[in-house]
């Protein structure tokens, strides 16, 4: 697939960027780029030397949502039966490997929720983030009063919902929308070195990792640790726990085959 609205390269080797570019349109979401970054995520998810993917919109721009152009011509019965979202998201929802998003600038509706299908998501104090569909007369559609309020919590999702209003990324930070704040102009450099790092572990039990973590919003507390406690015992068949533990034990790095 050649790709017109995204750029993607690999950074070191392991480390899998996809920067959003339609700097003219704020990076607006369509339908042609959505299936451009699942395309990329795929290939990606297919590369054994991918450890982690960063996905950025640049330095100015996260993304100001779905395209509204594209948006201002659907009717119900196209994006109900035509499967809209989920024909041009899944891949997204489902990926196996981590994924940092890297935020400058606006990251709005549809660009709120892209980064909230990330595993991480970090930011420079550009950063706005917000879900304001309500002014357009509609309302998020890919996950914006779902996800948004399991991290930051029904009271401050309505606010953001229902008035459109953005926060800043510090508050974003105050309500644990992002992991951390970077200086402006740092945080795509800041989002490689994390993915990096995540790339030197052993990639099962990153993936392990990863899905028990998910799992804490799909379960309750208790069949969530015992899943966790099963994952745990199951570490212990991989070659990568060994090494692990004995290069702790003599006092040197240790050297992870993903085994
Ligand atoms: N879709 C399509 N085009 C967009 C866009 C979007 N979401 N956001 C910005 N653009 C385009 C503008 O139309 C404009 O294009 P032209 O130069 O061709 O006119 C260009 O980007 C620059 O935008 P502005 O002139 O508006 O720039 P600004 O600096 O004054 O404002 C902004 C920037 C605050 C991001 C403003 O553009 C804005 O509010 N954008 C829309 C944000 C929004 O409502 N997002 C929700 C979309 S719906 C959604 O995402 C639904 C969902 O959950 C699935």
């Amino acid at each position: 697939m050649k790709y017109k609205n995204i750029l993607v390269e690999k950074k070191n080797t392991s480390v899998g960027l996809i920067t959003l570019n339609r700097p003219k349109a704020y990076n607006a979401l369509s339908s042609a780029l959505i299936s451009e970054v699942s395309d990329a995520v795929k290939k990606f998810e297919e590369d054994n030397n991918i450890g982690a993917i960063v996905l950025t919109g640049g330095d100015k721009v996260f993304a100001a949502g779905a395209d509204i152009k594209e948006l201002s011509e659907l009717d119900f019965v196209t994006a109900y039966t035509s499967e809209y979202i989920t024909k041009n998201w899944q891949a997204l929802e489902k990926h196996k490997k981590p994924i940092i998003a890297a935020v400058s600038g606006v990251a709005l509706g549809g660009g709120c929720e892209l980064a909230l299908m990330c595993d991480i998501i970090i930011c420079d104090t550009s950063a706005k983030f917000g879900q304001p569909e309500i002014k357009l007369g509609t309302m998020p559609g890919i996950g914006g009063t779902q996800r948004l309020v399991r991290i930051i919590g029904k009271s401050k999702a309505m606010q953001m919902c229902l008035t459109g209003d953005m926060i800043n990324a510090q508050e974003a930070k105050n309500y644990n929308l992002v992991a951390d704040v970077f200086k402006e102009g740092t945080v795509l450099e800041e989002a490689i070195l994390m993915a990096e790092k995540i790339s030197r572990m052993s990639q099962p039990i990153v993936r392990l990792i990863k899905e028990s973590i998910n799992n804490a919003y799909e379960t309750t507390l208790q069949a969530g640790l015992e899943s966790e406690r099963k994952y745990f015992y199951t570490t212990f068949n991989l070659e990568d726990k060994t090494e692990g533990m004995n290069a702790f034990i003599e006092k040197r790095k240790a050297k992870f085959i993903n085994k």
